[in-house]
């Protein structure tokens, strides 16, 4: 044991005298020291879009001093580093005409105003364990956004001698970073999509009208020995939105430190503990939290939730519904209601004039407070025919949310646990129910009680189900729900009920992502196609999910081979629907175009069938980012009354799908 002993002090001894000497593991300061470095900061908002528009942005110039405070006597890279700012400049960043140019000769004090200039001055303490910050340290302070940016500075502090990807926390979360090292240098790389850090704002679970946002983040170090000489920083974010890239936006930001000299400074403590040091100092210093303070932006100059009431009653009419004026209101109503109680929500409702409250009961079902959902819910009567009209509102509303929430979900379900007088607002209800499962399933919200209270609530209703029409709305509920665990349940109800059911299951099955589409559904659904005594509806709806989910060579063969067995109409159809594959670049061309070659299969007899029957698409619209697509088929009897007509509308944006509507 005393041997051992002998041997860690000779350890500590070698290692202290290797740090002394010059050895490091990393970057440090040097203790009675003062660094002076100049910092340089640039930051520049453009329009991604346009980059003929000048972007707006600001340079700062400053100086920093640093010093140690303290140090651990056994762990000479343990440092609690004092930073100040001190004498700051603002400068323009992009070309401006003289007049124009607000920084031109004007002090940090006039522009900022004294009391963030005064902030900015303030200094901090950051504690420094090897290279990375594990705390700063702050007089009492309440300017939050100079703090943020002081501790953005300090993290430039950050970074390790060693090279390797590690997860390190900043002002960006909890990140993945990989540090890449060659002499007397180091370069950083923040993979800025890998941060975790407290949720902020939503994006939109249709990824059609999401925001597309490509970071980059990369520094270069430069050393000597441990020292650092030279720091840039660069972070960019380009942020898009999928539907218009014109709607876009670069902000880049780039930070330089440069050291300017090294002076005689104050000498460090190590003689007591850090907590000891930090008590010690004449100003209170407390541990800052790590992430940026929440950028939530407070709704600028918003008025009361009653006082806009009273210009929503005046000046929203119900006929300006469709405008941008009005469109301009209600983004204003959701910013308020977010920022109202429930009381004040309630008291609104009492107060608004009539046509305002669908208006109301939009932006409430938007904003998705828990204030606002509770005020909702306490106002929206399910047994009151008056309300019919909000309620049909309040469940579009929430069909078509962007970001539906568990309470919303709540609600809805605690509302048709309880009796609801119009069958009608009933049947609405279950189908919106689906396609918020749907969605909230794609927000990985799947296993949530609330989620999986409506998905049994779903299932049993399928199952209790009087009749058939009451049968179909919950399969419209699953149909928008799509549920991958329902798919068995789907192939067995096709199968096992009428026709005007059947279609329902396999019109639900046809939504399902190919992958799920799997070799034994498959023969499923080709043997309903192939045989008789299933309705000729029921066959084109199962014929039309395997034209759509990679056909093999032999199902189409086998398609082929039934034109003409099958019945006029049904005939003419299927050659309608296949010519129209071949017209676009539909994933099933290929393999059409390939069995088309076999003579037996494609000649004049086949192809000539008569008949009213007919399906065709089109484009409906094309602009830089998006296409929009339509679809019509309409599938006759042999008698000549039209069957079943469906119309879809598709849009496609950079990659993404949505279906919009089906009729
Ligand atoms: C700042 O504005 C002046 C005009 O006041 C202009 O001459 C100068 O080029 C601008 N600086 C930058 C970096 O664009
Ligand atoms: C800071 O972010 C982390 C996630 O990286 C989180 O666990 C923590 O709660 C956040 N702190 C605050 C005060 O939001
Ligand atoms: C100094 O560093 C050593 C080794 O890293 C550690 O065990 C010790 O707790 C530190 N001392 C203080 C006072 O922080």
């Amino acid at each position: 044991l005393l041997f051992l002993f002998l041997l860690f002090l000779t350890f500590k001894e070698v290692y202290l005298l290797a740090v002394k000497s010059g050895y490091s593991r990393a970057p440090s300061l040097q203790p009675g020291v003062a660094h002076k470095y100049q910092y340089i900061v640039e930051v520049l908002m453009e329009h991604a879009s346009s980059p003929t528009l000048t972007g707006s942005g600001f340079k700062a110039e400053a100086t920093l001093k640093t010093f140690v405070v303290w140090r651990n006597n056994s762990n000479l890279e343990e440092q609690l580093i004092h930073l100040q700012i001190d004498e700051v400049k603002f400068l323009n960043i992009s070309e401006r005409e003289e007049n124009k140019n607000i920084f031109k000769d004007i002090s940090a004090d006039a522009l900022l105003g004294q009391e963030n200039v005064a902030a900015l001055r303030t200094p901090l303490l950051f504690h420094w364990n090897l290279g990375k910050v594990k705390g700063i340290y702050s007089p009492e302070e309440t300017n939050t956004k100079i703090q943020d940016f002081k501790k953005g500075l300090v993290y430039l502090f950050q970074l390790q001698l060693y090279s390797g990807t590690v997860t390190e926390v900043d002002l960006s979360g909890k990140c993945r970073v990989t540090y890449d090292i060659s002499t007397d240098k180091v370069k950083k790389i923040k993979d800025l999509h890998s941060c975790q850090k407290p949720k902020f704002g939503f994006s939109s679970v249709t990824k059609v009208f999401d925001v597309d946002w490509q970071p980059t983040s990369t520094s270069h170090y430069s050393l000597e020995k441990s020292l650092i000489k030279s720091v840039v920083a660069e972070e960019s974010h380009l942020i898009v939105l999928n539907l218009k890239s014109t709607t876009s936006a670069k902000i880049s930001s780039r930070q330089q430190l440069q050291l300017l000299s090294l002076e005689q400074g104050p000498a460090e403590n190590s003689e007591i503990s850090l907590q000891e040091t930090l008590t010690g100092l004449p100003a209170n210093y407390k541990l800052l939290d790590a992430n940026a303070t929440s950028a939530k932006s407070p709704c600028t100059d918003c008025p009361l939730l009653r006082d806009y009431l009273k210009i929503l009653n005046k000046e929203l009419h119900p006929a300006d519904i469709s405008r941008a004026s009005a469109t301009k209101l209600f983004l204003k109503l959701v910013q308020i209601i977010r920022e109202s109680r429930k009381k004040e929500i309630l008291h609104a409702f009492k107060k608004a004039k009539d046509p305002i409250i669908p208006f109301l009961i939009d932006a409430i079902t938007a904003a998705q407070t828990e204030a606002s959902l509770s005020a909702l819910s306490e106002y929206l009567d399910f047994n009151n025919e008056v309300h019919e009209l909000y309620l049909e509102k309040f469940l579009y509303a929430s069909a078509f949310s962007s970001h539906p929430s568990k309470e919303l979900l709540h609600i809805l379900m605690n509302k048709m646990k309880g009796s609801i007088a119009n069958p009608e607002i009933r049947d609405t209800a279950v189908i919106v129910t689906g396609a918020l499962i749907g969605k909230m399933c794609k927000m990985k919200l799947c296993k949530s009680q609330e989620v999986e209270d409506a998905k049994e609530f779903i299932l049993s209703g399928l199952e209790e189900a009087q009749d058939e029409s009451e049968m179909k709305i919950y399969l419209l509920a699953l149909k928008n729900a799509l549920l991958p665990e329902t798919i068995p349940l789907l192939l067995q109800l096709t199968q096992e009920m009428s026709g005007a059911v059947s279609v329902v299951a396999l019109s639900a099955l046809q939504r399902f992502p190919a992958k799920y589409i799997n070799a034994e559904v498959k023969k499923e659904i080709s043997r309903i196609f192939h045989q008789n005594y299933y309705e000729k509806s029921v066959r084109l709806a199962a014929v039309e999910i395997l034209l759509s989910n990679n056909p093999s060579y032999m199902d189409i063969t086998n398609i082929l081979l039934a034109i003409g067995e099958i019945g006029t109409e049904m005939s003419r159809f299927l050659i309608s629907k296949i010519q129209n594959i071949l017209h676009t670049d539909h994933p099933s061309r290929k393999v059409i175009l390939e069995v088309l070659k076999d003579r037996l299969l494609h000649n004049y007899d086949r192809f000539s069938r008569t008949g009213s029957s007919t399906s065709f698409a089109g484009l409906l619209g094309v602009t830089q980012d998006t296409v929009t697509t339509y679809s019509l088929d309409l599938f006759f009897s042999d008698s000549g009354f039209l069957r079943k007509s469906t119309s879809d509308f598709s849009l496609f944006a950079h990659g993404y799908h949505l279906h919009a509507s089906q009729v």
